[in-house]
């Protein structure tokens, strides 16, 4: 099987038209959603409607998922980040909002084949950034292969009887192979907005035959997104940091 992995994709229909774009040619049976589908960008209704055509779709939410269709009030959100929830949450059409409302919490098991987690799979809000946080949520699972999101960080951290391992991903195209007798917790990267330095849009394959992950990093049209964001009203910030990946 062949899953696409899809993680915080921030309403920035750019990036995510690129993303597809991308993958156009490729064969895939599934389309996995790690969460943040909306907030920050400025095309939430677009975003959430081209997730949904992606069938067959497991999708889970994320902290601005929740706070966007009104799960959660954003009292943890800082200024920039609760008034594009509030702004989201008035364009979101009503159907498009009960199906953020209705996204199911983290952890979710994939086929029997793997897990997924919005942030960790013990708390969907915390974050993995590194090895302490990636041990933490080992010692406490039991999954082989775990993909996460929040941290818009691309990054494998693989667990091996005596050690844990950080890689970080390079290039267009980061493939590895899931070892046997490893575990692993990997984060494709952000799609909408990424922040580990480089602003192209980061997203994974995962061939369960093969077992090998690969990490893609796509170009989009990042001018055409800050347009937008600052035409809708939206804070300058959130358009700034597109450029930078940051
Ligand atoms: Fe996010």
């Amino acid at each position: 099987m062949r899953y696409l992995i899809l993680s915080d994709i921030h309403a920035n229909r750019e990036a995510l038209s690129a993303v597809l774009q991308r993958v156009r040619r490729k064969r895939w049976d599934k389309t996995v959603f790690l969460g943040d589908l909306v907030g920050y960008g400025a095309h939430p209704n677009q975003t959430v409607e081209m997730v949904r055509a992606l069938k067959p779709l497991v999708a889970i939410r994320g902290n601005h998922d929740k706070v966007c269709s009104g799960i959660e009030d954003g009292e943890m959100f800082n200024r920039v980040a609760l008034q594009a929830a509030l702004w989201t949450r008035q364009r979101l059409t009503m159907q498009n909002l009960r199906w953020l409302y209705r996204l199911p919490e983290g952890p979710v098991i994939v086929d029997g084949a793997f897990a997924i987690a919005h942030g960790t799979p013990i708390d969907e809000d915390a974050y993995i950034f590194g090895e302490i946080e990636a041990l933490n949520v080992f010692r406490q699972t039991t999954f082989p292969l775990c993909f996460f999101g929040h941290s818009h960080f691309p990054v494998v951290f693989g667990l091996s009887p005596d050690a844990i391992h950080t890689v970080l991903t390079e290039g267009s195209a980061f493939r590895f192979r899931l070892e046997p007798g490893m575990r692993y917790l990997v984060n494709p990267g952000s799609i909408g907005q990424p922040r580990d330095g480089n602003p192209l849009a980061s997203f994974g394959m995962l061939d369960t035959d093969t077992r090998t992950v690969t990490i893609y990093r796509v170009p989009y049209r990042i001018e055409r997104a800050q347009q937008r964001i600052l035409a809708e009203g939206l804070p300058r910030p959130l358009a700034d940091r597109l450029a930078l990946g940051r």
